[in-house]
């Protein structure tokens, strides 16, 4: 990666030198640790928001944070990252949250991180930004002067341009983008829906292998579908102790790890699951449904919404279903350690990846890496999920059709071992082939082809 530094920014940064549980900040944890370099993030919010960064912790790279002040957070985070960016990426126009003091907010903390790259970045430095919480930061960037490269990676679907007229500040969003030198995203549909939202825009001109010309700025738009640490992640699995869930030998376990977000289509799957027990054929073996949703985002009303619709759900269905000595539902809102959670992989005979919109979704992946190919559990995925478009040897489903979503659910606890293997060899594969590594290395290597 050339001779500068690596620069990474996300909101969201380890503050102690335990890697928290989401997505994006396992990723980068070991990104950074094979690329080493510099990660940033925001602090906890406090009074008062100064410039500059603080360095934190040691390891095999350096970490730092930005200040933010409590107002900060509740329109930058809460607000304009949580209630109008996220729902509209997800495909979710009826759940935006549109305040212009939110939006005013976010781009002040934007302005404030772009400055903190400004006061460290050296000429030959790569700077890799994540996610929707810093779409400004390039563009005021390079009104400081920074030529330097910068890519940013987008962990979530892009959205439509339908949706995206939702926007109040559509008109700004390609000027945004084209601040960057690669906008990588996790599918070819999303690059095709950024395509489409840039082809909208007059003074953006398409030039050819992905690339666009804009204001004398050219700048590609491409796919980079995000990975996982497999082999560590197959190891961890290995070596967990089997979790003690008082099951008996030949009961079918199901499970699901989400972080309790709308896009995660829990009610749908949890509705789903009640279909199937209604339906199931009485000599079957009683099956359950672990399902790990730590709460996210609380202060934001629609995660409390869909956490109460979600708990009346469940308790309807175990109420409906459940017997002296069984409980067909198992619903655990804490969090659970990763390593726990790796035998829990183990251990099921189906996990259940059934978002209504999803960048990637590493559960699919991690889910993979943890079985034993020998005896292997079966992925049943939702189409929605950014991971369906390599994973097609899972069951793919819609999560929206109960029905077919619930006949998915019997075959794959009924599925012959053959069948098994034969799918999970070829998901494995996958899994394996293009791992975080493989994700990594590619971006970069796409960033540093780039002449400042
Ligand atoms: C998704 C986003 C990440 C985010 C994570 C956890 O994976 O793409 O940017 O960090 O969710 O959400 P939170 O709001 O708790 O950081």
């Amino acid at each position: 990666v050339g001779t500068g530094r690596l620069i990474v920014v996300s909101n969201r940064i380890p503050k102690s030198n335990e890697v928290p549980a989401g997505g994006l900040v396992n990723a980068m944890h070991e990104a950074l640790t094979g690329a080493g370099g510099l990660w940033i993030g925001a602090a906890d919010p406090s009074e008062q928001a100064l410039d500059g960064l603080t360095r934190i912790g040691s390891g095999d790279y350096d970490r730092a944070t930005f200040a933010i002040t409590e107002a900060e957070h509740i329109g930058y985070y809460l607000g304009y990252s949580n209630s109008v960016l996220w729902p509209l990426f997800h495909h979710r126009p009826d759940l935006l949250d549109i305040s212009e003091s939110e939006f005013e907010a976010y781009a002040a903390v934007n302005r404030r991180v772009a400055r903190a790259i400004a006061s460290t970045v050296k000429p030959d430095d790569l700077i890799w930004i994540q996610d929707y919480h810093f779409l400004m930061v390039a563009q005021e960037l390079r009104a400081l002067g920074i030529a330097n490269r910068i890519g940013l990676f987008l962990h979530i679907p892009f959205p439509n341009p339908t949706d995206v007229m939702a926007l109040p500040q559509v008109a700004a969003l390609s000027s945004w983008l084209a601040a960057h030198d690669i906008v990588g995203l996790q599918t070819m549909r999303d690059v095709t829906s950024a395509n489409e939202v840039l082809r909208h825009d007059p003074k953006a001109q398409v030039l050819r292998g992905g690339k666009w010309l804009r204001e004398n700025r050219t700048f590609s738009v491409l796919s980079f579908p995000i990975g996982i640490d497999a082999e560590k992640f197959a190891k961890t699995a290995e070596a967990a102790r089997k979790p003690d869930l008082q099951l008996a030998d030949d009961a079918p376990l199901l499970i699901g790890v989400d972080r309790l977000d709308y896009s995660k289509g829990l009610v749908q799957r949890f509705e789903a699951f009640d279909d199937y027990l209604s339906r199931r054929a009485k000599g079957d073996p009683r099956p359950t449904f672990l399902q790990i949703a730590p709460p996210s985002r609380e202060d934001v009303a629609a995660y409390q919404e869909i956490r109460e619709e979600l708990e009346r759900t469940a308790g309807s269905i175990n109420g409906a279903h459940a017997d002296l000595d069984w409980t067909p539902l198992r619903y655990v809102r804490r969090h659970v350690d990763r390593d726990l959670i790796a035998g829990l992989y183990r251990r099921a005979d189906a996990a259940l990846v059934t978002p209504l919109a999803d960048g990637m979704n590493i559960v699919a992946k991690e889910f993979v890496a943890a079985q034993d190919a020998e005896d292997p559990g079966v992925l049943i995925l939702s189409h929605f999920a950014g991971a369906a478009e390599q994973m097609d040897a899972a069951l793919l489903i819609n999560p929206f059709d109960k029905r077919s979503f619930s006949d998915a659910i019997d075959r794959a606890i009924h599925m012959p071992l053959e069948e098994r293997r034969e799918r999970h060899q070829t998901l494995r594969e996958g899994v394996f082939e293009k791992d975080i590594r493989w994700w990594t290395d590619s971006f970069l290597a796409r960033l540093s082809q780039v002449r400042p």
